[in-house]
């Protein structure tokens, strides 16, 4: 397959607490997660050749070997890529989230990684201290070894609570979001402290594409659920990461630009929400 070159996608500017201008997230992105590392060299190389530049994968996925596989035989300039990964929940403490973030990049064959998040905030787990980890994070972004860090799943008073200890805003917060659960209280807080939200699971893990009423307004607009729905994220102005092993649904996925939904659809769309997670609870997961 020759490649058709990148995709109309829109770069939103990531505002940083260490005041790094200039630097964007491009707004779709290709989700990893369940795509074991045997098979993520080909899914990513297949992303990366239909025009995806942003990839998401994280310790926990197993798969940053095979993404790094995939980056090392792709010709495509490394500036032109947006990679993130994410600190998995056993290695919290400052010497673990080091090493391991060492053992990221060699894994994923980079110098430099765009973005490093912190993977669940563990609030309730016995001994882990949310702050410390995010000081440790502000530590590997002062190594300039990464461009941005923030962090997943955490809560209003997670993300109020490592800001005021450390001063150090987040540059994303990637949680669970989708037209079931649409996260208003977390997205007006992002936008008051200036947090990119990032939408996981934004197709509920498919869930969402057999809903009727979606299904209805697909119809109507000729085109289908799932392109629908990543159409409604980015609307609503977040990052989304939809993820498929499929290349002709990662082809689909990605051909959400030369249609748009007018405000009676987007309301349809947001009506659908019924605060109905598919993942885990951030205040439910331990180390
Ligand atoms: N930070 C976190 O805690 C966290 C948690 C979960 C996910 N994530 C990130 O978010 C990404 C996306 O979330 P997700 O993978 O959980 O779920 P998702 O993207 O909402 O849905 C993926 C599911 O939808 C199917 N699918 C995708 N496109 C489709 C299409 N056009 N038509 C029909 N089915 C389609 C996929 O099946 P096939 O693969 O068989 O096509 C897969 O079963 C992950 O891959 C990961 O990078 C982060």
């Amino acid at each position: 397959m020759s490649a058709p070159g990148p995709l109309p996608v829109p770069a939103v500017p990531l505002r940083h607490g260490t005041g790094v201008e200039g630097l964007t997230i491009p707004q779709l992105g290709f989700g990893t997660y369940k795509i074991d590392d045997d098979d993520a060299q080909r899914a990513v190389s297949q992303a990366l050749e239909v025009g995806y530049r942003h990839i998401d994968t994280a310790q926990m996925y197993g798969n940053e070997a095979g993404v790094g596989r995939a980056l090392a035989a792709s010709a495509l300039p490394r500036d032109d890529l947006f990679i993130t990964s994410k600190l998995n929940n056993p290695y919290h403490r400052r010497a673990d989230a080091l090493r391991t973030f060492d053992e990221t990049m060699d894994r994923l064959g980079l110098d430099v990684l765009d973005l490093f998040l912190v993977h669940w905030p563990l609030a309730a787990s016995e001994g882990i201290d949310l702050v410390e980890t995010w000081e440790t994070m502000g530590e590997i972004l002062s190594t300039g070894r990464v461009r941005a860090v923030g962090v997943s799943n955490h809560q209003p008073a997670h993300l109020r609570r490592i800001i005021e200890a450390t001063c150090l805003t987040p540059a994303v917060n990637q949680v669970e979001l989708h037209p079931y659960l649409r996260q208003d209280e977390l997205r007006a807080l992002h936008a008051e402290l200036g947090v990119v939200t990032e939408s996981w699971s934004p197709l509920g893990r498919a869930r969402l594409l057999d809903d009727p009423d979606l299904a209805r307004l697909a119809a109507d607009l000729g085109v289908t659920p799932a392109q629908v729905v990543i159409r409604w994220h980015l609307q609503h102005g977040l990052v989304v990461i939809p993820k498929t092993v499929h290349v002709e649904r990662m082809r689909a996925n990605a051909d959400v630009f030369s249609f748009t939904l007018d405000a009676r659809s987007m309301g349809l769309i947001d009506a659908l929400d019924r605060g109905l997670r598919t993942g885990s609870h951030p205040d439910e997961v331990q180390v």
